[in-house]
């Protein structure tokens, strides 16, 4: 319908175009009357002309797939000659100064499966605003510029919806003598109609409470699918600590009499900021033991942290465009990843915020689709969801934190939400804050938000006995990214230490300058530049990069025996983690290379002796060890890999390299499984999940390595487990290395969680990512398992986004089979929900990393998927795109 690219190319949206909204909204009163064919939505607006432009002209609205019965301005009906109406606007040519508009519209929620808008998850009603979804519901100026005061009623059969929200306090309700009642909100804050929301069904509610730092009180609750009220504990706690947090951290309490959050299944991302009423994917609320593993207890806070904090970065202060999306996402990011470190360890925080930037930014960042943190044009705005504005504008946060300092920029987000309150700003707000609460000059850190690319350094170091200097040279490039041919050399901190070689970090101390701490922060501003530090007789080792202080690339020349070095002695824990990373990849590639040539595999003796040390040494963060052991994955080694990237290589190494190191190590991996064993109440705590973590990986290892004890422990572990952590930390091996009794174990495993849509997501994910069962047939399978639904966004994560991201070996098959089968669901799924679709052809965008045969398949892919007449902008968008 409406909804496919009409017959022309789409027309970019650009930055450089933005001009303030025409007019203003003032008041805005909805009425919904929820029904089973359609819903009728009436709106009423105080409409004033804007004073900020000269003249305001047409009032203009946004409305797509909306059928229109009314139109009316200070309560005067519109003939048909009065207005003009498209697939995408409401144009009315005459209005006044100031007016009221009343629009009634009727929309199908029931049909909506693109889950935007009003639509249905398992019967109960529910919205997805953000970021262009208030169009679907009514006509209206659906810019995040514009920002109103809403009430809003809702109407609905009392027996099948007892339960209606808004946002905001509930003002009035009552019942209708047709069986239907009412419930009516109102939002005492004003906001842009990204942030509306509404929830009409039958649900459990769970209630607490929060007291602020001033005394007020916030009552909590939680609504879910009757049956699930025992999966909201952890949530719920969650949400008091952030709460705690945000007061301590930012100075930030909650402005609301009531914070609500909704459960739904069906959701196109994790969860959504709504004012006073969050809406969840169940993925990222629901959680018990025995249902949820640790890194679901974990990924749950860090979500419902996230959702809170917005409710200051990006609703108080918003948006003035889309373009300015990494003010709010970059932001909350950042603020999240620090409440995370701040629960549990900061650095395996800092290293799993690391290998995300990596796995999922940095080949976004050096593909067909890179994009600037702050993008300055796009086709589809859902497109723009990305891992650039998320995790590199957290990044991007991080160092300008650094670079001031928690005092100064402690001071600067003060000011920032105090001068911004109840506006829509941009990113450039945001900075101009922080240096006026520093005396830090950021114009050149600004580049961070508009240069594309991840830049790539190069250290050389130099030691002069003589003089007892140490120099660093250091050489930045940033490459070249679509539109963006000519790069200026950016401000990077670099945070350096240097050990003797006894291990001891070294008092840093540079030229003129008294001596410092240990770690020393270089700051980068040329294209070329060396620091020299004084007083070092011998030569020691540089540690690079500490705390990940830029998302770059660092090149350098460090030696094998440097990485051991480093990997046993360097103070700072993310540079240790680091250094073993880049020993694993080192070894690895010599597999790669190995296998290539057709030669014998052989496994590195440094590498071993390095994990057994890890294994074997009593290093207090278990964590930590775990992180240091798990092997860097194929997607990561694939992006490191010069051209062409050989994802049979790759696996090959990588699981010769894992079965080795697992048969050399044994021992000590089975006495590390053991000793980590405990009994006792399950607690998501950081000792508890350090040692299951360590526990299962030793397990993993043992299983890939063929250790007989250890798939005799998998098979044990699998049915006697209480928690999921433990027995998804003996299955996920398992269906990996297809072990005798792996199938009837996944049989069990079905049988017993079926009737757990979040359960049976792991399920299908743990198989889809198995060389054995993530077959092209395996995966034809799954797809047609009558637990999978493809209008589930989170059952096509689980299959197709796993198999495609999470299995590259199969999914790179080089006779190009499960390409095409990839094409065809990629276009079957656009019909239905083109965001998900847009996400999931992604998978063919960096194609030309490939061998010419495998890349002539994908493009042949991409330009099937290009030719279809029906296809949704958002997938043009990425396909067109990656076709360059
Ligand atoms: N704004 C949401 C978040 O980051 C993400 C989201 C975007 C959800 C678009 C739905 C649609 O918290
Ligand atoms: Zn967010």
């Amino acid at each position: 319908m409406a909804d496919s690219r009409q017959q022309q190319s789409p027309r970019p949206v650009r930055l450089a175009e933005y001009t303030p909204p025409a007019h203003l909204v003032d008041t805005v009163q909805l009425r919904f009357e929820l029904g089973e064919e359609w819903t009728t939505v009436s709106s009423r607006l105080t409409v004033r002309a804007n004073p900020e432009r000269i003249e305001a002209g047409p009032l203009v609205l946004d409305g797509r797939e909306l059928e229109l019965l009314e139109v009316a301005v200070d309560g005067r009906p519109l003939g048909e000659g009065e207005y003009a109406l498209d697939a995408e606007s409401l144009t009315i040519p005459e209005v006044p100064e100031r007016f009221t508009l009343e629009v009634t519209t009727r929309i199908r929620p029931q049909e909506n499966t693109a889950l935007e808008g009003l639509y249905k998850s398992s019967g109960t009603f529910c919205t997805q605003c953000e970021p262009e979804g208030f169009r679907r519901i009514t006509y209206f100026p659906d810019r995040s510029d514009v920002m109103a005061r809403y009430t809003t009623t809702i109407v609905a059969d009392a027996q099948r919806y007892p339960v209606l929200l808004s946002n905001g306090n509930r003002i009035g309700a009552g019942t209708l003598t047709d069986g239907r009642h009412w419930v009516q909100w109102e939002d005492p804050f004003p906001k842009p109609s990204y942030l509306f929301a509404l929830v009409g069904g039958d649900l459990a509610r769970v209630a607490d409470s929060y007291t602020t730092m001033s005394g007020r009180q916030v009552a909590l609750h939680i609504y879910v699918e009757h049956g699930n009220e025992d999966k909201v504990d952890h949530a719920m706690r969650s949400l008091k600590e952030a709460m705690a947090w945000d007061e301590a951290t930012y100075g930030r309490e909650c402005d609301l009499d009531v914070y609500q959050i909704v459960a739904v299944e069906d959701f196109n991302m994790g969860a959504m900021e709504n004012k006073g009423l969050n809406i969840f994917n169940t993925s990222a609320i629901l959680a018990k033991p025995e249902t949820a593993t640790d890194a679901d207890f974990q990924r749950i806070e860090a979500i419902i942290g996230h959702e809170y904090f917005h409710n200051w970065s990006g609703n108080r202060v918003t948006l003035r465009d889309w373009f300015q999306l990494s003010l709010k996402e970059g932001f909350t990011v950042f603020r999240e990843q620090h409440f995370s470190a701040d629960r549990y360890s900061a650095p395996v925080q800092r290293i799993e915020d690391v290998r995300r930037l990596r796995t999922a930014q940095f080949p976004e960042d050096d593909g067909p689709t890179a994009h600037p943190v702050r993008p300055d044009s796009y086709i589809e705005i859902s497109n723009f969801y990305t891992p650039t504005v998320y995790e590199k504008g957290a990044e991007v946060v991080r160092m300008m934190y650094h670079l001031l300092g928690p005092e100064d920029f402690r001071r600067g987000t003060d000011l920032f939400f105090a001068s911004h309150d109840g506006r829509a700003v941009t990113t450039e707000d945001f900075v101009r804050a922080l240096e006026e609460a520093s005396d830090r000059d950021l114009s050149q850190f600004r580049l961070w938000y508009t240069q594309a690319g991840t830049p790539r350094l190069f250290v050389d170091a130099e030691h002069d006995p003589g003089a007892a200097t140490y120099t660093l040279h250091v050489r930045q490039e940033v490459p070249e990214t679509p539109g963006q041919a000519h790069k200026q050399p950016m401000h990077i901190p670099v945070a350096v230490g240097l050990l003797d070689r006894a291990g001891n970090a070294l008092p840093l101390r540079m030229e003129g300058e008294e001596p410092g701490g240990t770690t020393r922060v270089l700051e980068l501003r040329e294209a070329e530049q060396s620091f020299t530090f004084t007083g070092v007789g011998e030569d020691p080792v540089p540690s690079l990069l500490r705390g990940f202080s830029a998302p770059v690339r660092l090149e350098h020349d460090h030696r094998d025996q440097d990485l051991a070095f480093l990997l046993a002695h360097d103070e700072d824990l993310f540079t240790r983690w680091e250094a073993g990373q880049e020993l694993a990849c080192r070894s690895l590639f010599r597999g790669v290379a190995a296998y290539q040539a057709g030669d014998e595999m052989r496994l590195d003796e440094t590498l071993v002796e390095a994990f057994g040390g890890l294994l074997r040494g009593d290093a207090g963060d278990k964590a930590l060890v775990a992180e240091a052991l798990t092997q860097p994955d194929e997607g990561y080694l694939a992006d490191l890999m010069d051209w062409p990237v050989d994802p049979e290589a790759i696996h090959q190494a990588r699981r010769f390299t894992r079965a080795r190191l697992a048969q050399a190590l044994g021992d000590d991996f089975l006495y590390s499984y053991q000793a980590n064993q405990e009994g006792g109440e399950y607690r998501p705590d950081p000792g508890a999940i350090a040692r299951r973590r360590l526990k299962n990986l030793s397990l993993a290892y043992l299983v890939a390595g063929g250790v007989g004890e250890g798939i005799e422990a998998a098979r044990e572990q699998v049915h006697t487990a209480t928690n999921m952590t433990d027995r998804l930390g003996a299955l996920r091996p398992m269906v990996a290395e297809d072990v005798p009794g792996t199938a009837e174990s996944l049989e069990a495993f079905y049988t017993q969680w079926k009737d757990e849509p979040e359960v049976m997501d792991k399920w299908f994910a743990i198989q889809a990512t198995s060389p054995h069962y993530g077959t092209l047939a395996g995966i034809r399978r799954l797809l047609e398992h009558p637990a999978f639904n493809f209008k589930n966004p989170n059952k096509v994560r689980a299959v197709l986004g796993a198999f495609a991201r999470g299995n590259p070996y199969r999914f790179h098959a080089p006779d190009g089979e499960a390409y095409t089968f990839f094409a065809d669901q990629v276009l079957r799924l656009d019909r239905i929900n083109p965001q998900m679709a847009a996400a999931l052809a992604r998978a063919f965008s960096r194609f030309r990393r490939y061998d010419e045969a495998r890349q002539r398949l994908m493009r042949e892919q991409l330009e099937r998927i290009r030719q279809d007449p029906q296809l949704s902008r958002d997938t043009f968008e990425i396909v067109t795109k990656s076709l360059g």
